[in-house]
């Protein structure tokens, strides 16, 4: 029973980081797809109504022209913080900044991108 205890234990450990990813994505796929697309590609759901296209997330030109800090930025505050549109929400009130920075770690993931590259 203890040895099963340790194994659970240790799994639990080793899977953490894992866990903060598969959660970035699940509030994505919860949150984002509806404007951002399924796959991330700004072709969400809402897009025939909307004025403003949202961002198509696997743009690596256009990603790779932001820095981490203006994602978390855009993202906690809404598209207004780095003068874009007000139809980018803000998500303060939903995300703890923790979740935020995963979301942009997933971001980065969407884009094969970086700041610069
Ligand atoms: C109601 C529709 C909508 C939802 C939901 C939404 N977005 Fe957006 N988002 C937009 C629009 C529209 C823009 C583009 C604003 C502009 O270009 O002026 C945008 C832009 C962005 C940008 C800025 C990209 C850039 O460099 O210009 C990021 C990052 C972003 N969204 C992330 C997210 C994340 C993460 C979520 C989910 C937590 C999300 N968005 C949910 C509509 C939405």
């Amino acid at each position: 029973m203890r040895q099963l205890i340790t194994a659970l234990l240790t799994l639990s450990v080793l899977s953490a980081p894992a866990l903060a990813a598969d959660t970035a994505k699940d509030n994505y796929n919860a949150y984002c797809v509806q404007c951002h697309g399924m796959q991330g590609n700004g072709m969400g759901l809402n897009v025939r109504d909307m004025s403003v296209q949202p961002r198509d997330h696997t743009d690596a030109k256009a990603m790779s022209g932001r820095t981490d800090d203006e994602l978390f930025k855009v993202i906690k505050e809404g598209g207004l913080s780095i003068s874009k549109s007000v139809l980018m929400p803000a998500w303060n009130d939903v995300f703890s900044d923790q979740e935020i920075t995963n979301l942009v770690v997933h971001l980065r993931e969407l884009c094969q991108c970086k700041y610069g590259k």
